[in-house]
């Protein structure tokens, strides 16, 4: 089976390739930047649900996966800051230096030079992770960095807040987090803020989304059914917090609640989203 286009069919044909006559070989060429950087690198398939994101889905290894950078200059700004939010992601949770050279990035993002630096740089951060820990139970659940408090945020939206934008927001959530815990630095923060600002990506939490909406949508995540909420967080850029050896931080709904508040907008945005403001700003 062979996959063509964004995350979506990535994830759908990975779906049904590991389903159908017990699995079938699987290939994917992604197309989008999401994809190239990430969807397409996994052994996670899923498709959503009613109640959530990724609610049905599996384990199972791509035979192939064949990269053109060229296919992405079709894409629009949008789509190429959906795939820098997970680009960020890498960055933060796994290479400082990765982090620098986003920063001092002056350049254009749909540049194709540019776009081939972070490609071959996300697959190689995601690779040597999933190698070893395909699912991201151990130090490959940095890979989840963002998505405990994005998922919800993306299904609460109904999908108006995309994945990258919902994973973006909810880096900025989970560094609130690990800070409120007293495991980061202020720096961590406001560094979240500065990147994400740079390529034109949201971080505050739309005014019209609850965060007692966040906390019951969180008991549809896998682990919250045997343990309570427990998130990848950061300790410092590129450093995943441990806990005696484990990389799955018990979080309370108080601490989740309040880092929800503190992300939000201030006032609604006359009917658009938050992060239409930021990227004006940006
Ligand atoms: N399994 C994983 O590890 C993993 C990791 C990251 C994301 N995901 C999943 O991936 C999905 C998001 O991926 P996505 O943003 O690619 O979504 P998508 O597949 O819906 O693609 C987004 C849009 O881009 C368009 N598109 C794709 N390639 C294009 C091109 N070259 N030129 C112009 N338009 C193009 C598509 O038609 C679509 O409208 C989410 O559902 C997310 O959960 C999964």
């Amino acid at each position: 089976l062979i996959s063509l286009g964004g995350g979506v069919p990535c994830n759908v044909c990975g779906f049904v390739a590991s389903t159908m006559y017990r699995g079938l070989d699987l290939v994917h060429l992604p197309t989008s930047l999401m994809a190239q950087c990430d969807a397409a690198i996994s052994h996670k398939q899923g498709i959503n649900g009613a109640r959530g994101k990724n609610m049905v889905g599996s384990y199972f290894p791509p035979r192939l996966i064949a990269v053109d950078v060229d296919v992405l200059h079709t894409l629009s700004s949008q789509l190429i800051a959906d795939g820098l939010s997970e680009v960020i992601k890498h960055a933060l949770g796994q290479d400082a230096s990765y982090c620098d050279l986003l920063l001092e990035y002056d350049g254009k993002t749909d540049d194709v030079d540019f776009l081939e630096t972070v490609v071959n740089r996300n697959i190689r951060l995601k690779c040597d992770l999933a190698r070893d820990d395909p699912r991201e139970e151990h130090q490959a659940m940095v890979l989840q960095y963002g998505h405990t408090v994005g998922h919800p945020l993306e299904h609460l939206s109904g999908y108006r807040l995309s994945h990258g934008q919902s994973v973006a927001i909810g880096m900025m959530v989970a560094a609130r987090v690990s800070h409120l815990m007293g495991a980061c630095r202020g720096e961590l923060v406001d560094l979240h803020g500065r990147l994400l600002a740079r390529f034109g990506l949201p971080f505050e939490v739309p005014f019209d989304i609850r965060a007692s909406d966040v906390i019951d949508a969180l008991k549809y995540n896998k682990k919250y059914l045997c343990e309570g909420t427990r998130m990848a967080l950061l300790s410092d850029v590129g450093r995943l917090w441990a806990v005696d050896g484990e990389y799955a931080i018990p979080v309370s709904d108080d601490v989740i609640c309040l880092a929800v508040e503190m992300s939000k907008e201030d006032e609604p945005c006359s009917g658009e989203l938050q992060w239409s403001r930021v990227q004006t700003v940006a």
